[in-house]
């Protein structure tokens, strides 16, 4: 669990560095989600009163750009790249996989915090498309098929009884 002085701590940091005005929303948006992996919702209404905008506004900006998530991410981050090649070359029928598999949609995720799934754009590794990205490293030429050999080396080993 996220704990809230810690969290307002670390938003007031970020927000010492931005004047409070309208056209630096999105700017401080992505600077929430870099450093807390998501942006909740009282940082959201934080953000609000500092940019002088209602909380409905600013849920609205967030909520219109997908590249926001509202839940934290999980200990494996998954990102599905659907940047032109990648979608070309059958990303979809990865993210599909993928959340087939973790039983849940895309911007989820699972009920352990195990995985998280997102969509992003291109991360420019596109000759080796369709690619995803797990925390930090690039899993090239995905398939449907290597969907469920990536995330079984990821899943922990249950422990034998
Ligand atoms: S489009 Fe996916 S890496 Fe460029």
């Amino acid at each position: 669990m996220r704990d809230s002085a810690k969290l307002k701590e670390q938003l007031q940091e970020i927000l010492a560095r931005y004047r409070g005005e309208r056209v630096e929303l999105i700017l401080i948006l992505e600077e929430v989600q870099e450093r807390l992996g998501f942006l909740p919702k009282e940082a959201l209404l934080e953000i609000a009163d500092f940019v002088h905008m209602s909380a409905a506004s600013v849920f609205g900006v967030a909520t219109f750009y997908n590249r926001f998530r509202f839940t934290p991410i999980g200990r494996h981050a998954i990102r599905v790249c659907m940047g032109t090649a990648c979608h070309v070359a059958g990303g979809a029928l990865v993210m599909e996989a993928l959340e087939r598999e973790l039983e849940i949609k895309v911007g989820d995720v699972t009920p352990d915090e195990e995985f998280s799934l997102d969509r992003i754009a291109c991360v420019g590794c596109c000759v080796l498309a369709p690619v995803i990205v797990i925390n930090r490293e690039v899993s090239p030429r995905m398939t449907p098929f290597k969907v469920e050999e990536v995330l079984a080396g990821l899943k922990e080993p249950k422990e034998k009884v």
